[in-house]
């Protein structure tokens, strides 16, 4: 039983049936928001309260407020699916509540129950139903729980004051060239983030950090960056806002272990539990890039992906860095990367059974 009820504001400020069709015939990604979104503060002393579902609109800071100087901020990002008979589902969302509590711990936030953050899900998704895309596409609802310290005070110490947001965004594919394979950058000067940092954490910081190796990447045509573990610049950790993953000839999916400087992703999880139900035999081990390279160049790797709640899977053609470039296999999309994109797709949309109990009613 949640303590928050997220009860809704009357609002007449809502987009028009007209301008909704038209955003949700070409959502893109993050560019566009719905009616309303979950609001909650906490304060220390007396907990988590004022909920409300408000309309959509823009926050009003003080300048000291302590996120702007010190990014004590957490997000997190889930997926509401409408399935053929109208209803609206979610992906895991017990896994995002309790890598939002991880998360809060790391931040020094205070963590937010589960039975709460699903109770900010549903209101938003019963709220924004329109939004909904239909299922004849690959289209979706895009929720973006995120919380943040908003108490003013520029010592630097753990806020008192806390506030907590859903914020809803019509999504299509994440990347502009759609579901195309990716070219990835292999950066050897930046690293997203270090022993005992915030790697494992969903917080803003590490987009931020994330940021100059994306436009190292973009100056050698590539449309992400790859970062290394920092301290010796050889094993593979993360995209910028996805997971990454590598077929073998032989039969295996392997992917870098959770070392603590890589983001425990939701979708990640799902696909090495996909890849043993379909007899792939899933690794996770510390991936040395120059040897993922070799193994490329001979042929023992055959597919490389993306994965993460808004990239879903998405291919990757072909790595690059300073010392060449590498194409994985015939540059194209795998047929095992796509496959399972569209095993993990139909459980989504409620296509297939949803063997492993992972859907979540949100209305
Ligand atoms: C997600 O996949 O939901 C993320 O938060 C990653 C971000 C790059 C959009």
């Amino acid at each position: 039983m949640s303590a928050l009820s997220f009860t809704p504001a009357t609002t007449d400020r809502r987009v028009s049936d007209e301008d909704r069709a038209a955003i949700l015939a070409a959502p893109g990604f993050g560019q566009h928001f719905t009616d309303f979104m979950a609001f909650a503060r906490w304060h220390a002393g007396t907990g988590w309260g004022e909920d409300a579902l408000i309309p959509y609109g823009p926050i009003t800071l003080s300048p000291a407020s302590a996120v702007l100087h010190y990014a004590q901020e957490i997000f997190e990002g889930l997926k509401a699916f409408r399935h053929a008979d109208g209803s609206i589902w979610t992906f895991r969302p017990e896994r995002n509540a309790a890598r939002l509590q991880r998360s809060a711990r790391r931040l020094a936030l205070p963590e937010l129950p589960t039975e709460d953050f699903l109770a900010s899900l549903r209101a938003v998704a019963a709220a924004d139903e329109p939004w909904v895309p239909e299922p004849t596409g690959e289209a979706s609802l895009y929720l973006r729980p995120f919380m943040f310290a908003n108490e003013d005070f520029l010592g630097v110490r753990a806020a008192k004051t806390v506030d907590y947001y859903v914020i809803a965004s019509p999504a299509g594919a994440y990347f502009p060239r759609g579901v195309q394979p990716l070219v990835v950058w292999i950066t050897d000067e930046f690293a997203r983030a270090g022993t005992g940092g915030t790697g494992a954490a969903k917080c803003g910081g590490n987009y931020a950090s994330s940021l100059q190796g994306k436009a190292e990447a973009a100056e050698h045509g590539a449309d992400e960056v790859m970062f290394l573990d920092s301290e010796t610049h050889t094993c593979i950790d993360e995209l910028s806002g996805m997971n990454v993953f590598a077929v073998t000839s032989d039969g295996r999916l392997l992917t870098p272990s959770l070392t603590g400087s890589i983001l425990e992703g939701v979708t990640r999880e799902s696909i090495l539990q996909l890849a043993a139900d379909r007899g792939l035999e899933p690794v996770e081990q510390r991936l040395v890039a120059s040897e993922v390279v070799e193994q490329i160049a001979e042929g023992t790797i055959t597919e490389m992906f993306a994965a993460g709640t808004a990239a879903v899977i998405t291919p990757i053609g072909e790595l690059r860095a300073r010392g060449g470039s590498w194409t994985i296999g015939d540059g194209g999309s795998g047929a095992t990367t796509l496959s399972l994109r569209q095993e993990l797709t139909d459980i989504q949309y409620g296509r297939i059974p949803d063997r492993h109990g992972w859907l979540t009613r949100l209305a």
